[in-house]
């Protein structure tokens, strides 16, 4: 009897052992890679936001996101970018505008303005993923956010992004899918800036 608890005992601890081994063998030095600054112009061009998650303190926002496409622009001769955006937020499309700063003397790209502060992963090509620092309405968290310039997301870069969010410390529990059918038009009317 005392032999089968020992063994029993032994085998429960490997078991454990093995996926503790297995859940901590996300590679996540290889998954969460920081572009460099002088790889500002991946992220320059036209995105359309496929999946997204935030924050708990922030999740609020990114569930209410129907549909999401941004626009990003280099000044030319400076460290300044224009973005724009267009995002469905319930049933009405807000437009914004921003300009931010391109931090070229950092060890990873950084694009900041007074609201976001922005940091770049490697990913697939034309493809853009981003962790955004943001403090909006005394609420400050973290977006982490994947776009494509065209097309919808697949399951391998489904996957991918979320290996990446578990890297960085999301909860699972916010992912949310805007509907790329369902784009706000590109006319510059301020019906809902922000
Ligand atoms: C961004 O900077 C340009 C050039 O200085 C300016 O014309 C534009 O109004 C600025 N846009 C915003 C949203 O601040
Ligand atoms: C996405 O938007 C299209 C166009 O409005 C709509 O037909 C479709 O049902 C939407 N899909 C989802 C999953 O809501």
């Amino acid at each position: 009897m005392r032999n089968l608890t020992m063994y029993l005992a032994k085998a429960l601890t490997m078991l454990t052992l093995c996926s503790w081994v297995a859940a901590g063998s996300t590679d996540c030095s290889n998954l969460v890679r920081y572009l460099k600054p002088e790889d500002a112009n991946l992220v320059f061009g036209k995105w359309t936001v496929v999946i997204a998650t935030a924050d708990e303190a922030l999740h609020g926002t990114v569930q209410q996101l129907r549909s999401s496409w941004f626009e990003v622009k280099p000044f030319p001769d400076s460290s300044v970018v224009h973005f724009h955006w267009r995002e469905r937020i319930g049933g009405v499309c807000t437009y914004g505008a921003e300009n931010a700063t391109v931090y070229k003397d950092r060890t990873a790209l950084a694009i900041e303005s007074e609201q976001y502060k922005g940091q770049y992963l490697h990913t697939c090509p034309d493809c853009y993923l981003t962790i955004i620092k943001a403090e909006i309405n005394g609420l400050s968290g973290r977006y982490f956010v994947f776009a494509k310039r065209g097309g919808s997301l697949t399951d391998s870069e489904r996957q991918s992004f979320e290996m990446q969010a578990e890297c960085l410390g999301f909860l699972p529990t916010y992912f949310t899918f805007p509907n790329t059918s369902e784009l706000c038009p590109e006319q510059e009317q301020p019906v809902n800036t922000r």
